[in-house]
């Protein structure tokens, strides 16, 4: 097959061949950032779900690993999680890491898989499954982590719209802490894929949980919403807030969650995501494979002048795809004006490059910028002061494929600010744009017949100031 198709992105995690969905089991070893992932070798489209296999030293260039989990009689393999054993707690080896998943059959039930050549190989627990309940029929996601302060493994698990946590001291034997999420934020839909890990603020340990809910999303289909309170070993209390709160108001980042056992001398928490939406993950124009990931993100607690909000950004070592900076330099537009322009603002422009730039406007004024194509495509990013808005347009951004991706305007909550730091990533088939260091995040696909290389800004009325804008084509 052909391995340079159209749209395989040239710095985004894609499967060789097939489908991939969600992101699975990441766990740091010994120098190496695993990645397991939601994925069928047989075709590009969703089924038989087998856990495909990535392994990088940066977070940046992946490589290629076989599988390790096929489907058995208990059923296919979903999504779930791996923890490193150091303390032998399950009797599979010291240092074992273990997987903890679902079992998709009849039913779903949680099942654990253990390896003990750092991740090449896996050997199913011959007492599988581990956590049955007759009652749920969604009933899947386990995301393990060991709580030290109560001396056992916690697992997060979707339990239909909440999320029911369980504790064990041996990965074997789980029994039922307590459950949340009835009443409080997004139930457009099934809640999938929780996450619970601690963030510092300010110096203090606050617990943040993502679910994953589809549909229900901010924009429609697939999004991640999250919590932030605390946890006791036993409970989740989420802190008064307005609810929901969403990771990514775009439209493809879903089933996102993070790394286990990153070393205290890395101290980040590490994030990536599935770059897709289930409204249209099965129809996108490609052929030989289906979906790509996010890039590598770290999460930070910060306030964005309103309220606490999870921040993301590219991990610092993405910078090292950077080639050939090409300074577009600072200017300023006035009502009198034409709208600021830079065409051809990439010569040789492979359609992966990133783009950073701090915009000032008038206090009260909307502004945009646009990507451009010479087939009249383009994306649009509106900044909308006085709605307080951050709206994406893709609407005309893409070929066409299907009715549920060319929608009107995506949106974000935005808190107004007197200047705005932007940085949007480009791949072949994706834009992702952080406001703000990652305050305000939209990640959405687009499928242009040609590569975006005009960038233009405009301003509804008042003045435009752009300082330092910069584009990096990316390795
Ligand atoms: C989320 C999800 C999970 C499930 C997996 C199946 O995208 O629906 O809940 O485990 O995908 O592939």
């Amino acid at each position: 097959f052909n391995y340079n198709e159209k749209y395989r992105p040239l710095y985004h995690f894609t499967p060789q061949y097939g489908w991939m969905n969600d992101p699975n089991g990441m766990v740091y070893l010994d120098g190496v950032f695993h990645l397991f992932y939601q994925y069928n070798p047989y075709g590009a489209r969703w089924g038989n779900m087998h856990w495909g296999h990535t392994v990088s030293k940066d977070l940046v260039n992946w490589e290629y690993k076989p599988f390790v989990l096929a489907p058995d009689k208990l059923g296919a393999i979903f999504s779930g999680s791996a923890v490193i054993d150091h303390d032998n707690t399950a009797g599979f080896g010291k240092g074992a890491m273990v997987a903890i998943f679902t079992s998709a059959g009849d039913r779903q039930t949680q099942s654990i898989a253990y390896s003990l050549d750092g991740g090449k190989t896996f050997t199913k627990y011959e007492g599988n499954p581990v956590l049955i309940d007759a009652n749920i029929i969604d009933f899947r996601d386990p995301k393990v982590f060991w709580h030290a302060p109560s001396k056992q493994w916690v697992m997060s698990l979707a339990t239909t719209q909440t999320i029911t946590f369980y504790g064990s001291k041996n990965l074997k034997e789980w029994t039922r802490l307590s459950e949340f999420g009835e009443g409080l934020g997004g139930h457009g839909g099934v809640w999938e894929c929780p996450d619970l890990f601690p963030l510092t603020y300010e110096g203090k340990t606050k617990w943040v949980l993502f679910v994953s809910i589809n549909p229900g999303g901010p924009n429609g289909g697939s999004a991640t919403q999250y919590f932030i309170g605390n946890f006791d070993g036993k409970t989740f209390t989420p802190d008064t807030m307005n609810y929901p709160l969403w990771l990514d108001y775009g439209r493809d980042n879903y089933a996102g969650v993070t790394w286990s056992n990153v070393p205290a001398t890395d101290g980040r928490r590490l994030f990536i995501g599935w770059m897709s939406n289930w409204d249209y993950a099965n129809e996108i124009p490609t052929e030989n494979f289906r979906s790509a990931m996010t890039v590598a993100r770290v999460l930070r607690l910060v306030h964005n002048g309103e309220h606490l909000v999870v921040a993301s950004e590219p991990v610092k070592e993405l910078e090292s795809l950077r080639r050939e900076a090409v300074l577009l330099g600072d200017k300023t537009r006035t009502n009198t004006s034409n709208a600021i322009t830079f065409e051809n603002f990439l010569p040789n422009n492979q359609g992966a490059y990133e783009l950073t730039f701090t915009v000032t406007p008038n206090e009260t004024d909307s502004f945009s910028f646009a990507l451009e194509n010479t087939k009249g495509e383009t994306i649009k990013y509106l900044f909308d002061s006085a709605n307080k808005t951050l709206s994406v347009d893709r609407s005309k951004s893409s070929v066409a494929f299907n009715a549920n991706f060319a929608e009107t305007l995506i949106k974000a909550p935005m808190v107004a600010k007197k200047s705005y730091t932007v940085r949007l990533l480009v791949d072949k088939s994706s834009t992702e744009l952080f406001v703000n260091n990652g305050e305000l995040v939209q990640t959405n696909a687009v499928f242009p017949t040609e590569v975006y290389n005009t960038l233009r800004f405009n301003t509804s009325k008042g003045t435009l100031t752009l300082k330092n804008v910069t584009v990096y084509k990316l390795k």
